[in-house]
């Protein structure tokens, strides 16, 4: 009846948490001045819990103030308890008198598997670098980044992808977000329109957004963007760029026709705009080799974003961008006066894991197990769920998007999900106009081992089956 969900198994006692239950109702209006709780026998049948740590509760309570008891009438909620809290506060105390149960199974998408990175190769690397780094190295040795790294990230890029990038077009980033925050400046976004992919990144569209761009969501298919809906040169005519995902379409998956990929490099060339194109993991494609990079198709309009948060991990924040020459002296002084330069210890390391071709063979290895648990996941689906979804996009990722035919996936879904323990995230979340992929959920599986596959789609099976009884 007072909607309390305890937790078993935590750090905080059972008393405790139904005193803070208690205490957010009454502070928050839920629960009014001179409404009558339940007695500790009821409260405690409610909530199967022993008659004396429902005392326990109800006496904290009490001798803060927050309850009155009379002998013989029932236990009342004082007068004067509400707070007129803002949201973000009512959030954060929530966040902190109430912590999410343990996860069972967490699809989060983006997260490469850690357990399987050689830590112990890399440290020695990165020892290694150090010791051997020139001392004038360790000065300010210029906003480009290492000239050994940027040489590798070229012979890189020209045998994963047959991208032939000259060296000096190579800018090194702290990864794809920072890259995007400083073409944000470079293009002078604010106040401009900005074309991106709907849904999208999350984290990318909140960079634009806080540079103060306008924001206008083109519509994304099984394809990717749908290029038709590019605005003609009267509408949004002078907009500031196109950002987008082409050899693996975020969140949905899709690999860009040639066709449209010609029809966006001729809408950037009429529109004289830039192509931000965010290649953010296509080293782990399943079914075929990596996707050519649409900045093959016209290197002066398009700037190539790239990454090692997935391929390596999230934390090295090292990625790149290759830049059209006329916009590097105004990159140089951006980073400059940013955050100056990456650190070089990382690029020297980087750069000798590279040079000795261990990166390739750590993307294969990691590229086969990634496909084996694509598969494992989508055994799992079927085996659980019939033929009540069907896969989108191309067999390549961390991640898998899903759709449900009928169903509803909102932010309510996601978060009663959660307090079962199952985290993941519906396509509506990326979404900037809500409603045209309400029926689509994202499961990232790339940092889960086999067992944890089966019983998450397992859990997920029994909690939607429990929600909707359609699966
Ligand atoms: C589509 C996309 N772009 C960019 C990023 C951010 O990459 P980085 O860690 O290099 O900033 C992510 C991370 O998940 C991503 O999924």
């Amino acid at each position: 009846m007072l909607g309390i969900r305890l937790q078993r198994h935590g750090e905080t006692t059972l008393a405790r948490q139904i005193y803070q239950r208690l205490r957010e109702q009454m502070t928050e209006g839920r629960l009014r001045p001179g409404e009558a709780l339940p007695s500790t026998r009821e409260l405690s049948r409610q909530l199967a819990i022993s008659r004396n740590t429902a005392c326990e509760a109800y006496e904290m309570l009490q001798v803060e103030g927050f309850i009155e008891s009379r002998p013989g009438a029932p236990t009342r909620v004082a007068d004067g308890l509400l707070l007129d809290k803002p949201v973000s506060t009512v959030e954060r105390s929530e966040q902190a008198t109430c912590p999410a149960p343990p996860l069972l199974v967490d699809f989060r998408t983006g997260q490469p598997d850690l357990r399987r990175f050689p830590v112990h190769l890399w440290l020695q690397l990165m020892r290694q670098a150090a010791e051997a780094l020139p001392r004038e190295q360790w000065g300010y040795t210029g906003p480009e980044g290492l000239p050994g790294l940027r040489q590798e990230i070229a012979a890189w890029l020209g045998r994963s992808r047959g991208l032939g990038a000259d060296p000096q077009n190579i800018f090194i980033t702290a990864g794809a977000t920072q890259a995007l925050h400083l073409i944000a400046d470079l293009l002078s976004v604010e106040g401009r329109e900005i074309l991106v992919e709907d849904p999208c990144h999350n984290g990318m569209l909140h960079v634009l957004q806080a540079r103060g761009c306008q924001i206008r969501p083109l519509p994304v298919d099984e394809q990717g963007l749908q290029t038709e809906r590019l605005p003609g040169g009267g509408v949004g005519a002078g907009a500031g760029a196109v950002y987008v995902t082409p050899s693996h379409q975020f969140p949905l998956g899709g690999i860009l026709p040639a066709s449209r990929r010609a029809a966006l490099v001729r809408h950037a060339r009429e529109q004289d705009l830039y192509l931000l194109e965010d290649d953010y993991d296509s080293e782990f494609r399943y079914s075929g080799a990596p996707v050519a990079p649409l900045c093959l198709m016209d290197a002066q309009r398009v700037i190539y974003i790239g990454t090692f948060s997935k391929i390596l991990f999230p934390a090295l924040r090292i990625g790149y961008v290759v830049l059209p020459p006329q916009l590097h002296e105004q990159w140089r002084r951006l980073r400059t006066h940013a955050d100056v330069q990456n650190p070089p210890f990382e690029q020297a390391a980087l750069a000798e894991y590279l040079r000795t071709r261990k990166l390739d063979r750590h993307v294969q290895r990691m590229r086969r197990l990634y496909g084996q648990r694509r598969q494992l996941l989508l055994q799992a689906l079927a085996e659980n769920f019939g033929r009540a979804w069907r896969p989108w996009g191309d067999a390549a990722g961390l991640h898998l998007a899903l759709e449900f035919p009928g169903w509803n996936f909102d932010r309510s879904f996601a978060e009663s999900a959660r307090e079962q323990g199952i985290r993941l995230a519906p396509v509506e979340y990326y979404s900037i106009r809500k409603g045209s992929h309400a029926d689509k959920l994202l499961l990232g599986y790339g940092h889960l081992e086999a067992e944890e596959i089966r019983e998450g789609i397992r859990l997920l099976h029994g909690f939607m089956q429990e929600k909707g009884h359609k699966v």
